[in-house]
């Protein structure tokens, strides 16, 4: 596998993640230190048994360790040191700007406050724009395989904390729950201000992406590769320039793209759409966003062009506003320059 030199350029340019679980980002390490404080029983003894038991089949059954490993983080702190440590992560790969994705209903369910978890995360996110530079956004994502009341008792909690929040997402077990059994609530979360993404088109089919779109309007789809299936779909998502947030080793190890030569990034940008490249659970699925990049170059033989195009992608998705992508994208046309030069004077 070759890199054709690109793997310095991907550590290198400032980009955007805009597809990360909060949640995804435990790792093993973490989780078997929050156990053991918090008196969390766990299946696992050792790091390496964390590790070993990450062979997934489906969604669900990635899903099934997800909510286990989650039982670990309790107190305020745990969900401080859960974010802070991603952060940290990101800031470290260039990543400038960061919505990110938290199930509250994962931490409710099993008695833990509301505030609790948003607290934690928020404190982070503001000592992480202090001390990395990073901006952060965080979306709260409802669990589609839960009832539409649960998702709507979340956001009226939720509303005593708008001003930390910039939108809301919908995730967990895809099929069997269509974006139409959160038609209410998604309209309720709008008209509060919250943005809206959804994961469709995942393990879901095509139709599940339009009804995100007709019924819930949301501004981004997670995932979306079975918008391909679908040409009049396929046109719609690019004329209307809607962003997707694809994560390669995701697909790749939920078995939903194998191998990962096949991952359709370049169809989706041949057919106009605005695909961008993220994490989704960088702990489970074996690397950060920059691993997801290089997968690609490795995979795919991405080019220095296309790398720049999908970086320039996630600023343009980001909920970031007008100025701030401007600023943004003159980053990183500045750091290929400074690159190339640097090259050039080394060779
Ligand atoms: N899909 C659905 N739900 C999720 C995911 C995902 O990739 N990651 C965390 N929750
Ligand atoms: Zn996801």
């Amino acid at each position: 596998m070759s890199d054709n030199g690109l793997f310095p350029i991907i550590a290198q340019i400032p980009k955007a993640e805009l597809h990360v679980h909060i949640e995804g980002t435990l790792e093993p390490e973490m989780m078997l230190h929050k156990a053991s404080k918090n008196g969390i029983a766990l299946p696992y003894k050792t790091v390496d048994d964390v590790r070993k038991a990450y062979r997934f089949s489906d969604l669900q059954s990635f899903l099934d360790l997800y909510y286990l490993g989650v039982n670990s983080i309790v107190d305020r702190n745990d969900y401080y040191d859960l974010a802070m440590a991603y952060f940290r992560k990101a800031s470290s790969q260039n990543v400038r700007r960061a919505e990110v994705f938290f199930d509250p209903q994962a931490h409710t369910r099993r008695g833990i406050d509301f505030s609790t978890v948003i607290n934690g995360l928020h404190d982070a996110a503001v000592d992480a724009q202090d001390r990395y530079g990073i901006s952060i956004g965080l979306i709260m994502s409802f669990l589609r395989d839960l009832p539409e009341e649960s998702a709507m008792r979340t956001m009226e909690e939720a509303l005593q904390y708008k001003k930390w929040i910039i939108g809301v997402g919908l995730d967990s077990k895809e099929l069997g729950n269509p974006p139409e059994k959160f038609a209410n609530v998604f309209k309720r979360a709008r008209n509060e201000g919250f943005l809206a993404v959804a994961h469709a088109g995942e393990e879901g089919p095509a139709e599940y992406v339009w009804s995100s779109i007709k019924l819930l309007k949301v501004s981004r789809i997670d995932h979306g590769y079975h918008i391909l299936d679908d040409d009049r779909l396929s046109l719609k998502v690019s004329q209307e320039r809607i962003p997707l947030t694809a994560c390669p080793l995701s697909a790749l190890k939920l078995n939903h793209i194998v191998p990962l030569s096949s991952f359709p990034i370049r169809n989706m940008m041949e057919r106009g759409l605005v695909p961008t490249v993220n994490s989704d659970d960088p702990a489970y699925f074996g690397g950060y966003i920059n691993e997801n990049y290089m997968a690609l170059v490795a995979e795919l033989g991405l080019t220095l062009d296309e790398i720049v195009i999908l970086a320039k992608n996630s600023v343009f998705a980001s909920f970031i506003g007008y100025e701030k992508k401007r600023d943004l994208y003159e980053e990183i046309d500045t750091a290929l320059m400074e690159l190339i030069e640097n090259e050039r004077r080394v060779s």
